[in-house]
């Protein structure tokens, strides 16, 4: 069995997750961590047990035996620091939002090509039991057409203009951060829209705090798509359709359900408690596709990042809101 090292480039909230998942696998090495600060570094990689720590990213892609890194820095930082790993030789997994842009997805996607390596967006959806069982049952068609989805996530966190979430320089704003959760609902259970139409509200730093859109597809098909720091409904979706209706949720903690409810019929609930919140599936797959020669997944193929950014760039274009990188 082939072990692979990893390498994790900014180990803040997020990377400490992800690790708890790929701690779960026997193919997996925790091996080194890079960090702007020395110390922040040093506390990740002793709390983990990884065995190298670097007070640089570019030390930690210099490294030569680091074979995978995983990226969870700021948005506005995914583009920079991808081409960084890909020049040196590592495959990436890169958390969402991808980058910035459709201009910046697409140069990352680029540079993997270029360099022959593996390259993925770590999105966590598309490997969970609940959208498993949501795209079965659509599929199964017990419930027809889908005719309409509800996609939400909102929560209230602090007010910090330096914060990623409300700092436009970061790529701040709910639409990239959790917004893009019902979007992907929406791309992944009806497809690319042929319409958006959107509007948004904006904190003091003038980063969008609050996002509603429309989409409307060719068959008749809509989907409404709400994100927000400002309120707090929770995260999931409602997908209406001609003979009953499918609630899929999750909840902070990651636990996941699926309420079909077909019309006139008893309710049927299914529940699903991940290990590891459901990270380590995404550290799997991508030992799973380099074990097999695969140079993105076919979970999260790279195409379907692109399709998710140019959705993106579509939101903000209606709604707009714009990040000092997009004239860059
Ligand atoms: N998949 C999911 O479920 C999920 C959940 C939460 C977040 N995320 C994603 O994970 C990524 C990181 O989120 P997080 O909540 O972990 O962020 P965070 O804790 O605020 O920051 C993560 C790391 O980014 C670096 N960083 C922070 N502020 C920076 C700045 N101003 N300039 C440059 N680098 C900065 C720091 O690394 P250093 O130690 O090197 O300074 C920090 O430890 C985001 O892309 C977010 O959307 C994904």
């Amino acid at each position: 069995m082939k072990k692979y090292r990893w390498g994790i480039l900014a180990p803040g909230k997020m990377s400490a997750k992800f690790t708890k998942g790929i701690q779960l696998f026997d193919n997996a090495e925790l091996y080194a961590v890079g960090s702007r600060d020395a110390s922040r570094a040093e506390k990740f990689a002793k709390d983990f047990g990884f065995k190298k720590y670097y007070d640089s990213y570019e030390k930690l892609a210099a490294d030569p035996d680091v074979e995978i890194v995983y990226i969870a820095s700021p948005h506005s930082h995914h583009r920079e620091q991808t081409l960084l790993c890909l020049r040196k030789g590592k495959n990436v997994i890169c958390e969402k939002a991808f980058g910035l842009n459709a201009r910046e997805v697409n140069e990352m996607i680029r540079e993997a090509k270029k360099q022959d390596l593996f390259l993925m967006e770590a999105l966590w959806p598309p490997f969970q039991p609940f959208y498993k069982k949501a795209g079965e049952i659509l599929n199964s068609g017990v419930l027809g057409k889908p005719l309409h989805l509800h996609g939400y996530f909102s929560f209230i966190p602090p007010y910090d203009p330096l914060d990623r979430k409300f700092n436009l320089d970061l790529g701040g704003g709910s639409l990239l951060d959790i917004g893009i959760y019902p979007v992907i609902d929406a791309l992944t259970f009806l497809g690319v829209p042929a319409g958006i139409k959107a509007s948004a509200t904006f904190s003091p730093t003038g980063s969008e705090e609050s996002l509603s859109a429309v989409f409307s597809y060719q068959g008749g098909e809509m989907a409404t798509i709400y994100s927000s720091f400002r309120t707090n409904v929770g995260i999931g979706c409602d997908i209406l359709c001609e003979k009953g209706n499918m609630t899929v949720t999750r909840g902070r903690d990651m636990s996941q359900k699926v309420i079909l409810s077909l019309h006139g019929e008893q309710e049927q609930e299914y529940t699903f408690n991940p290990p590891a919140m459901g990270y380590h599936w995404e550290a799997e797959e991508v030992m799973r596709c380099l074990d097999e020669g695969l140079k993105e997944s076919p979970v999260v193929p790279l195409s379907f990042s692109l399709d998710l950014i140019k959705t993106l760039d579509r939101i903000r274009e209606a709604a707009g809101i714009r990040f000092p990188a997009d004239d860059n």
